[in-house]
């Protein structure tokens, strides 16, 4: 029989534009294994979907000015654009915000309602009278009892880090009106974890050797210290209602209504396919396997809070495999957005490489077992030996052969032994890559895909297929008989990977990508290929640093739902400064400002030269960002960069006010 598979990636939140690290942490690697599920024949879905309930959404929501909806409807479809961009190949990508979903929780709720683990408690909640509103823990701000941090928020310090609970801050006040907020009990709803965790307990000790030792260790991490009821109602308006008498006011904790979207997303791709009850055999029958890819701060909800539901629930399979991802950093540092520092992917198809060449690199960074690093250096490199050097060399040099040498026909061969061996490889590497991407040691089936295409280089080099066609023409028949086919193969193993360029192959190859099953299966003799073409780009330093450039601009949309604190702020040395000297740079719009920062002079190049004459700017007392890292534009040193307010039409210089000494320091 058939295997049943259902594959889901984390729901992300959507109020931020996803980076690589969300790609190589989530999204890429349940695609490569749910790509891999079809090419192996198994029945697979792979959902979904974005998860929008929550303080997180509404935080930014507020922040920014809209609503809750209207900040969801925007970002939703930056994130569906970004995973369609990258062949994320999703059979549903949902919504939690979806009548479907809302309903679908409730149902889930009730049941376990009904089955005795919910039970009702009292918590103590900060309540702002000004604004009539409970406030939830990020809404509340005061003076950290450990460190006396005067801006300690209601769940965490920001300076010690310390865990607080609202009610420990001194001095509380709203985080809106800044009004003390008084304390009232509230009641709230519980899961009753403590019930269950003989059963959990034994749920995770039956996953000891499947799942990693990390996500085992973490999730018995948390059940060490026993499992005490949990609260799974909020008391904000955004979320999924509560169908209980006396809780109309409150929605579930996002927790709560997040990971049963995954249900819910697979609801809707049955209705979408026409079998609305098709769901059901991924969530309601025994025999299928459900693997879940997520990040490593997603662990504790799903070996535990999101088992202890199901189990509560009574009426849906429990995860076969939590595959927990570690963080991909970038250059020694964590990604950032408010240091502009990453790679951000609605940047990527404005760089103009195909997507099969971010997804190979940041496959080969997934954080399968350790947090890992982009390195721009790295990506060039392994981009040109592997990508161009290696596979894309196979392929182009056995197709144009056969198009000088031999019609554009697939010659056919007299195999020896030697021969067979190779040929054979196709088979024998889909074996060992299959196990490894079931076991998910996703980078090690690269790899061995890879090993595959330098053999076959290997193969071609060692009979010279170029000296042969002239004195032995059988010979190179056979050696191009052999590449061919273990082109075909290469562009089956390498479809999880790189689904584009496995297309491509074919494409060239003239003929249809098939299954796992038809590797193996020759290529007739005779058969006609199309014109060859080389697959992947050589990239160049300057490349690189135009990639690095475009990849790493933070849109500004995102900057909108942005804060800074005082201490990053004060990182910018901003000073005075009096122009001494501006002088047109010849051929463009940039001029070049010699300018006197309290008696040292510095020398900058800005793009306001459509804007002011040198003139204009001789003897003006302006802003600069004193401790820039110095560039060279058009070689020229720039050693600072001077502030201006721009719309797409205009730039007008920040001044100061009135006459103050050069040097002086702007905050
Ligand atoms: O950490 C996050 O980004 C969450 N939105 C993940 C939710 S996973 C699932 F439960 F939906
Ligand atoms: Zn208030």
């Amino acid at each position: 029989m058939k295997k049943k598979i259902l594959v889901t990636c984390a729901l992300p939140y959507v109020n931020n534009v996803p980076h690589i690290g969300n790609i190589a942490g989530s999204h890429l690697p349940s695609d490569i294994f749910a790509r891999f599920c079809r090419l192996a024949g198994y029945e697979t879905v792979f959902i979904g979907g974005s998860d929008e309930h929550g303080t997180p959404i509404e935080v930014s929501a507020e922040k920014a000015g809209v609503t809750p909806k209207e900040l969801c409807d925007k970002y939703y479809e930056i994130h569906k654009g970004i995973y369609d961009w990258l062949d994320i190949s999703y059979d549903n990508f949902s919504r939690t915000s979806l009548p479907e979903h809302h309903k679908t929780t409730q149902e889930f709720f009730k049941k376990i309602y009904e089955n005795g683990y919910i039970s009702e408690g009292v918590l103590k909640l900060p309540y702002c009278e000004k604004d009539k509103r409970i406030l939830p823990d990020r809404y509340v701000e005061g003076v950290c009892p450990k460190c006396g941090y005067e801006n300690a928020r209601g769940d965490q310090c920001e300076r010690c880090s310390t865990l607080l609970n609202p009610d420990e801050l001194n001095e509380p006040r709203c985080a809106i009106c800044g009004t003390r907020p008084v304390f009232r009990k509230v009641k709230h709803l519980f899961l009753n974890l403590d019930k269950l965790e003989p059963q959990l307990r034994e749920w995770i000790k039956s996953k000891e050797k499947l799942w990693s030792s990390q996500v085992v260790n973490m999730a018995m991490g948390w059940m060490g210290e026993g499992l005490k009821p949990r609260c799974i109602t909020r008391d904000i308006k955004w979320g999924v209602k509560i169908p209980l008498k006396g809780y109309e006011d409150k929605v579930f904790y996002v927790w709560f209504d997040a990971p049963i979207g995954y249900i819910s997303s697979t609801k809707e791709w049955a209705k979408k396919i026409g079998k609305p009850e098709e769901w059901r055999r991924f969530w309601q029958e025994d025999d299928s396997f459900i693997f879940h890819f997520i990040g490593k701060d997603n662990i504790p909800f799903h070996t535990i809070f999101w088992p202890g539901m199901l189990l509560a629930c009574g009426e849906y399979t429990l995860p076969y495999r939590v595959a927990g991802l570690q963080y991909l950093n970038y250059e020694g540092d964590k990604i950032s957005k408010s240091k502009g520092w990453g790679v951000f992917c609605e940047n990527l198809p404005k760089a103009g490489l195909s997507s099969d060449i971010w997804r190979f690199y940041l496959t080969l960074l997934i954080p399968e077992t350790n947090d890992t690093e982009w390195k721009w250096k790295e990506f060039q490199e392994r981009v040109n030996k592997e990508l161009v050097g290696n596979l894309g060399n196979f392929i182009y040099r056995t197709f144009s052969f056969i198009q000088r040498n031999f019609e554009s026909k697939v010659p056919e061969g007299e195999l020896e032994d030697k021969d067979e061996k190779v040929i054979d490889l196709g088979k024998e590497y889909a074996e060992v890559i299959s196990d490894l991407i079931w076991d998910i040691h996703l980078r090690d089936g690269l790899r061995k895909v890879l090993e595959l295409s330098d053999r076959g280089n290997k193969y071609f080099q060692a009979n010279e297929p170029w000296k042969a066609v002239k004195e032995n023409r059988k010979k190179a028949a056979t050696t191009l008989h052999v590449c061919a086919n273990l082109c075909y193969d290469l562009a089956v193993l390498l479809s999880p990977y790189l689904p584009k360029s496995s297309h491509e192959i074919c494409r060239q190859l003239n003929v249809e990508l098939g299954d796992m099953r038809s590797i193996g299966r020759r290529i007739n003799a005779g058969h006609k290929i199309n014109e060859p073409k080389p697959l992947f780009p050589k990239l160049g330093d300057r490349d690189i640093e135009d990639l690095k450039k475009v990849t790493s601009q933070v849109s500004e949309l995102d900057k909108l739902f942005e804060e800074v604190d005082y201490q990053y702020f004060s990182r910018l040395d901003l000073r005075t400064a009096k122009i001494i000297k501006a002088e047109r740079i010849k051929n463009s719009d940039l001029v070049k400002i010699k300018v006197d920062v309290g008696g040292r002079e510095k020398q900058l190049i800005a793009g306001i030269g459509k804007h002011y004459t040198p003139e204009e700017l001789n003897g003006k007392s302006i802003v600069i960002v004193n401790n820039m890292k110095p560039r060279i534009i058009k070689g020229i040193k720039s050693e600072a960069m001077l502030l201006a307010a721009v719309t797409p039409k205009k730039i007008s210089l920040i001044t100061t006010d009135s006459e103050i000494e050069s040097g002086s320091k702007v905050e």
